[in-house]
């Protein structure tokens, strides 16, 4: 091998947490929880300002992050760092309140880790959420977004190296957010009441926020909504076989749209406001999985 290959870029510069570090999560989790374990019906991923959701997880089992295998120590305000495993609507699943960014410095393949184990715990379904701008110019901040698509402009994909056993080494990505599952979402939304819009998320690296300029160009790339997370922890659900559904909570006008600077705070405030739809949204969207 080349000088030049061996120091590719491309190469993991650290092992990659893939399949066998996720059945060590996994089997770390379930003698955690005890017996009997109850298979999850899906694993869901609490964004900024969201995680009030796991405070309604009946017979929980709540494990910090930093006890699990493989697991970094959440650092970012907002995210408790809390792996919880319990019911919903009367529905065992496993939630993660908090996330692993790219922008904390963690390669793709780790901000995706926690979406192998949810599927090592036996999580057919993964339900992503997130705090995201509003690139599209009628969305306001408390919007609730299914994501329909997205945009990876985080150019980084969490499946570069070698295939994981029981990954698809090509996945496709025609239908990367799971049509039955948004109807499923715009179902739960009319029962408990719930206005839902639907867009194109577009992921970047962060932790800056846009500029102006940037804001108009994903507004000409087809973008509606602009995050820092949840591509990443998609593609490889879809590389092992897991049916996505996303939520994006709009918590702020992306940059340039609104006269207001960005801020965190604003982010966090937001997701608070929201929390009650969101989580009405979620636990019936759980109840009819
Ligand atoms: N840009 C990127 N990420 C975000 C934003 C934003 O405007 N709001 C919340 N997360």
């Amino acid at each position: 091998m080349s000088e030049l290959h061996s120091s590719s870029d491309l190469r993991p510069k650290t092992e990659r947490p893939g399949a066998s570090q996720a059945a060590v999560a996994a089997q770390f989790i379930r003698d955690h929880v005890g017996y009997p374990f109850q298979t999850p019906v899906c694993g869901i991923v609490l964004g900024s300002g969201l995680g009030g959701l796991a405070n309604h997880i009946e017979r929980a089992t709540r494990i910090p992050f930093s006890q699990v295998p493989g697991f970094p120590t959440a650092t970012v305000a907002g995210h408790a760092g809390q792996l919880v495993l319990g019911t919903l609507a009367g529905r065992p699943v496993v939630l993660m309140a908090g996330r692993f960014h790219m922008y904390e410095g963690h390669d793709a393949s780790l901000a995706a880790f926690p979406v192998r184990v949810m599927h090592a715990l036996g999580a057919p379904v993964y339900v992503a959420s997130n705090a995201a701008g509003g690139v599209r110019r009628t969305f306001r901040p408390g919007d609730l977004m299914v994501i329909a698509d997205h945009l990876n402009l985080m150019f980084r994909n969490p499946l570069i190296g070698a295939v994981e056993t029981g990954d698809e080494r090509f996945p496709d990505m025609s239908d990367p957010y799971d049509p039955a599952l948004q109807h499923l979402l715009h179902t739960a939304a009319r029962t408990v009441g719930v206005t839902l819009q639907v867009g194109v998320y577009c992921g970047l690296l962060g932790p800056t926020y846009e500029t102006p300029a940037e804001v108009r160009m994903l507004e000409r790339l087809g973008a509606d909504a602009v995050g820092m997370s949840t591509v990443p922890e998609v593609l490889v659900a879809r590389a092992i076989g897991m049916r996505v559904a996303a939520v994006s909570c709009i918590t702020n006008k992306a940059a340039g749209l609104s006269l207001e600077p960005l801020n965190h705070a604003e982010v966090m405030e937001t997701g608070k406001a929201v929390a009650a739809d969101f989580e009405a949204l979620i636990t019936q969207f759980v109840r009819l999985l």
